[in-house]
């Protein structure tokens, strides 16, 4: 059974988000790295979690497939499940999802890098919604199809293209591509960048951004 709203109520905290933000000599925000799957999205955000450690500045990785370990694990990938995975609705606390978490670590004052492949564009500008202009920066792994699946680090694309999982992003369920992200990443002369270099381009973008 749900609460009745009526009977829930929101408590401020005296503490102030500028003041977390001093505190740690940084602004939260949210990095979200969307694409299909073996494009390079988990390595990407580990790198750049790194880079931000050497920086003095404080990151935390939300991966899609650790969180479907805990918090997610109730959940499939049918569309309804995942867009419960990107951002169930409401904000009672048993129904937190990365969105939520996502938008909560952004206002504890950190820089959460969110790391699934959150393939419909309607859940990625919902998670959009929940932050303020610029606090929110969409990072497209742009790798194509094909080098994903000769990759295919889990065995999961052949296991598709075998029928023996249905409903797998790119293969028989949509990717629907950023139409305004903030950085894109893509092949360069037919070579995918190092993580580092593919890391300080976001840093730079960050950087630039304030
Ligand atoms: S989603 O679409 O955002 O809810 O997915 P996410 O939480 O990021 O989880 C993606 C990882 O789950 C594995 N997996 C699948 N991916 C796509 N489609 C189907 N049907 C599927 N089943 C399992 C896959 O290993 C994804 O890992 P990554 O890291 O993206 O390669």
């Amino acid at each position: 059974t749900v609460g009745n709203p009526a009977n829930i109520f929101w408590h401020e905290n005296p503490v102030r988000k500028v003041e977390r933000e001093k505190l740690l000599n940084q602004q939260g925000c949210v990095v979200w790295i969307t694409g299909l799957s073996g494009s390079g999205k988990s390595t990407l955000a580990c790198s750049l979690g790194r880079e931000l450690q050497s920086r003095g500045k404080l990151s935390y990785v939300l991966d899609g497939d650790n969180l479907r370990h805990g918090l997610n694990k109730n959940l499939g990938f049918s569309p309804e499940s995942r867009t419960e995975n990107i951002r169930r609705t409401g904000k009672c606390i048993h129904k937190l999802s990365i969105g939520e978490v996502a938008n909560l670590f952004a206002d504890a004052g950190l820089i959460c890098i969110a790391s699934l492949i959150s393939p419909y564009r309607k859940d990625r500008d919902a998670c959009r919604a929940l932050l303020p202009d610029k606090k929110f920066i969409e990072v497209f792994m742009n790798m194509p199809l094909q080098l994903c699946e000769d990759r295919d680090p889990k065995g999961l694309y052949k296991l598709a293209r075998e029928g023996k999982i249905k409903g797998f992003t790119g293969i028989d369920d949509p990717y629907e591509p950023p139409l305004n992200c903030e950085i894109e990443l893509q092949l360069k002369d037919g070579v995918v960048p190092t993580p580092h270099e593919m890391a300080g381009q976001v840093v730079s973008y960050m950087e630039n951004e304030g």
